[in-house]
């Protein structure tokens, strides 16, 4: 086994992954369009109208709205189901900080609940444990890209009679039994901030089929107006979500990329998941067959930690980085997060639930751990290659198991 290219021997990689983010002479016109058009903005402009209604038509959905950021699209959301002060939103606690901070923007309490460890998304039976009187929503984050058992949460939402929100900003044109994520909640969002699936640089979208849930999300994102009515006539809370007209027409292009673009990651992450599976400690995240077409956000691993000598993942990615195959840490656990474990989370709600004690603090959530500490994951652009990129990235792994004990 060769020297690991962080120990001074020569590196796995040898050429380049394919760039990101990608654009054409599509962008590039449209951009001038808009340049040219003076209608740089959302609300007398054509192009992110445009983006809405192929972006809803694209996954079968009746409504599409664009918004600044994912962060945001979920921040509406709270606002048009009129979560608010002593409310409770069930979420993943393996996610991006962003699935609960929005939920505490509303006011609300983020109840974190912890993942299945095959797919580190969230698991239905703890969110249903965790329902009480005061839960709201249920919002389901479709990690990596792999949708949560939307089976199960479709079926406890409808039981239990709570909203579930699709949480999509990894998962675009993922797919579970055929259809696309998105619109098996009452809402999915979306994020096109720079490292997602396709990007604006920033940018976000919800997808509705419920017409008032839409009207109401509508007016949340433009300032309270209601469409058809007097500028300045105000009717509910908003503020200003809307997204420009430069970003919609760039997301417009990239649309018309996506599908390619995710056969080809799907495709190659089916190679990974055989290469890697041959490897000694290593474990892919598990493709559930339900899920028809995985968007691949990002491919996930997990590794046993005495099969690699019990090197901690941050120096196993830095050996992997040197071998030229960029990695990521998966999201450390909401709960273990210092906005949660400071008690400054506090400052966003109000009452009885600003100072009650909050059972999550001292709960134990062993599988949100394990996706933290033994998970490295590959960002997308990576799975945009060939199959000798795959290759290349399995021998890397590969070489990194086999000289473990060096890194040790
Ligand atoms: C799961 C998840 N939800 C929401 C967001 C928020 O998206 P944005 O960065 O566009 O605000 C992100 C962003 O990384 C995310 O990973």
């Amino acid at each position: 086994m060769s020297q690991l290219a962080l120990l001074g021997g020569t590196k796995m990689k040898r050429k380049p992954f394919p760039s990101w983010p990608q654009y054409d002479e599509t962008e590039r016109r449209a951009l001038n369009e808009v340049l040219e058009s003076r209608l740089w903005w959302r609300t007398e402009g054509t192009k992110t109208l445009e983006f809405e209604r192929a972006f809803a038509r694209y996954h079968g959905a009746k409504h599409g709205i664009a918004v600044t950021n994912g962060t945001a699209a979920i921040e509406v959301v709270m606002a048009a189901l009129n979560i608010g002060a002593g409310d409770e939103v069930i979420v993943p606690d393996s996610t991006f900080v962003a699935t609960a901070s929005a939920v505490l923007f509303a006011g609300a309490m983020p109840v974190m609940v912890d993942v299945l460890p095959e797919t580190d998304c969230i698991d239905p039976a703890l969110a249903e444990a965790a329902i009480t009187p005061r839960t709201k929503a249920i919002i389901a984050v479709h990690l990596g890209g792999h949708p949560a058992d939307l089976d199960r949460l479709s079926e406890l939402s409808a039981r239990r009679a709570i909203p579930l929100i699709e949480d999509c900003a990894h998962a675009l044109s993922s797919e579970w039994r055929g259809r696309r994520v998105g619109t098996f909640g009452i809402a999915g969002t979306f994020s096109f901030q720079a490292s997602k699936l396709m990007t604006a640089g920033e940018g976000g979208a919800i997808i509705i089929n419920d017409d008032e849930l839409e009207r109401l999300a509508r007016s949340v994102h433009d300032c309270g107006r209601m469409p058809g009515q007097w500028f300045y006539s105000h009717y509910i809370y908003g503020s200003n979500y809307r997204l420009s007209e430069w970003q919609g027409a760039v997301l417009n292009a990239q649309l018309g990329r996506l599908d390619e673009q995710t056969a080809r990651r799907h495709r190659n992450a089916l190679l990974l998941d055989k290469l890697l599976a041959e490897i000694d400690g290593v474990t892919p995240q598990k493709l559930d067959p339900r899920c028809t077409r995985n968007g691949h956000y990002a491919y996930i691993f997990h590794f046993e930690p005495k099969v690699f000598a019990g090197v901690p993942a941050e120096k196993l990615m830095k050996a992997l980085e040197a071998e030229g195959i960029p990695c990521e840490p998966g999201y450390p656990p909401v709960h273990s997060l210092d906005l949660f474990t400071s008690g400054a989370y506090r400052q966003r709600l109000a009452g009885e639930q600003r100072t009650r004690e909050h059972s999550f603090l001292k709960q134990s959530y062993p599988n949100a751990q394990r996706a933290f500490s033994e998970a490295i994951w590959i960002p997308q652009p990576a799975l945009l290659g060939d199959e000798e990129d795959m290759g290349e990235i399995a021998a890397a792994v590969r070489k990194l198991q086999g000289n473990a004990k060096e890194l040790a």
